[in-house]
């Protein structure tokens, strides 16, 4: 491992004086020049199956910020996507998919040795970055976790409370539960090709986690990301894991464990302080700056983010929001974040 790459040595369980950093959708709307990239692929889409346009925004906030880790820029639900399913965005809306709730449906799906056929492009981006990226710069491949991907899957697009995947999973749990390992398995298969074509960590984004209530939360937020990391790691034993169970509240306690993942990703639902003791006991955190900051700045956002890199300072930290940033966020609290970060 290079000690040039501050992720990996955090991730490997070491404390650093300084918490690397970086941040979740680092590339995206609040970035003229990521608005500017977009507007030149087309829609979103297209520019996620463009290689050199998806690594040139992953490469924007490295160049502008100077980010520990720079994050492939692709999607979550290209998995989908890759399986069969129809998928476009509305603006202002967000995904479309085409809905999945019968066993014909299920066994309509293409089989997980056929995903490559369309996401080969993204291997390619993870190439390119691999080549171009600064030799301190890690990168992260990543995959939605399979709760959270068949949430999207089973309501055809994104949902409050996640109603229609938690009534499937009521009343057909054969047809939830085979989705649940399809999903799983071209995960594995996926992150295995973006480790192949470079990528140095990967992370699983279970976004709706918090919506899965005792033994569900289990049996298909823990259960299939475990399945992913030991998978991953029979294939890779050396590229550590960060696995994201977004609202999990006390029950990131023992999170690191249940999974096998070197990292948890904590949202801003507990305090930094309640995770140092019972989450960073355990292994790497990073995560928990409300992103609500990156809009509104000023003192809260520098008061906040010395609380949580002093809170953390004690064990393998890297430096990170909650959740994704918003497009309204202003690009130079980033600057004040990262600046406060390194410089105290
Ligand atoms: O973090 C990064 O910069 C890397 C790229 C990345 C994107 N999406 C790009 C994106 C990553 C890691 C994701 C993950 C993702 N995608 C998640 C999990 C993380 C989370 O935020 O909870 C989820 C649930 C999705 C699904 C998704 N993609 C939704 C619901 C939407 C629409 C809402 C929105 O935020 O715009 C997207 C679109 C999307 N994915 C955009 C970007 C930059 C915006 C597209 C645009 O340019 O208009």
């Amino acid at each position: 491992m290079s000690k040039d790459k501050t992720i990996l040595r955090a991730l490997a369980g070491e404390t650093l004086p300084t918490p690397p950093i970086w941040m979740m959708r680092q590339a995206g709307r609040y970035l003229p020049e990521y608005k500017a990239t977009r507007a030149q692929a087309g829609d979103f889409l297209s520019l996620c199956y463009n290689p050199e346009l998806a690594a040139e925004v992953t490469f924007q906030p490295i160049r502008r910020y100077g980010f520990d880790a720079a994050i492939l820029f692709a999607d979550i639900l290209l998995i989908p996507q890759a399986l069969g399913a129809d998928l476009w965005f509305v603006t202002g809306e967000g995904p479309r998919l085409s809905t999945l709730t019968t066993q014909a449906e299920l066994d309509a799906l293409k089989p997980v040795e056929a995903i490559h056929d369309t996401l080969s492009p993204i291997y390619e981006t993870v190439k390119i970055l691999s080549k171009g990226l600064p030799k301190e710069t890690t990168l992260i491949g990543f995959a939605g976790a399979p709760w959270t991907v068949a949430t999207y899957m089973i309501a055809g697009r994104g949902t409050p409370d996640q109603g229609p995947a938690h009534a499937l999973k009521a009343e057909n749990r054969a047809v939830f539960e085979g989705l649940i390992d399809r999903i799983t398995a071209a995960t594995v298969s996926y992150l295995s090709e973006q480790i192949k074509a470079g990528a140095e960590v990967v992370k699983i984004f279970d976004s709706w986690a918090g919506s899965l209530q005792g033994a569900d939360f289990d049996a298909f937020s823990l259960k299939p990301m475990q399945r992913i990391t030991a998978e991953i790691k029979a294939l890779h034993p050396d590229v550590p894991v960060i696995a994201f169970p977004r609202g999990a509240g006390e029950r990131y306690a023992g999170a690191h464990r249940a999974i096998g993942a070197e990292c948890i990703a904590i949202d801003d639902g507990v305090t930094a302080e309640w995770a140092a003791e019972h989450v960073q006991k355990d292994g790497c955190v990073q995560g928990n700056l409300a992103s609500s900051h990156m809009v509104t700045g000023g003192d809260a956002l520098l008061s906040e983010t010395r609380r949580i890199v002093r809170a953390f300072s004690k064990g393998p930290h890297i430096f990170n929001l909650g959740h994704g940033i918003t497009p309204d966020a202003d690009p130079e609290n980033v600057k004040l974040m990262i600046d406060t970060v390194r410089g105290g």
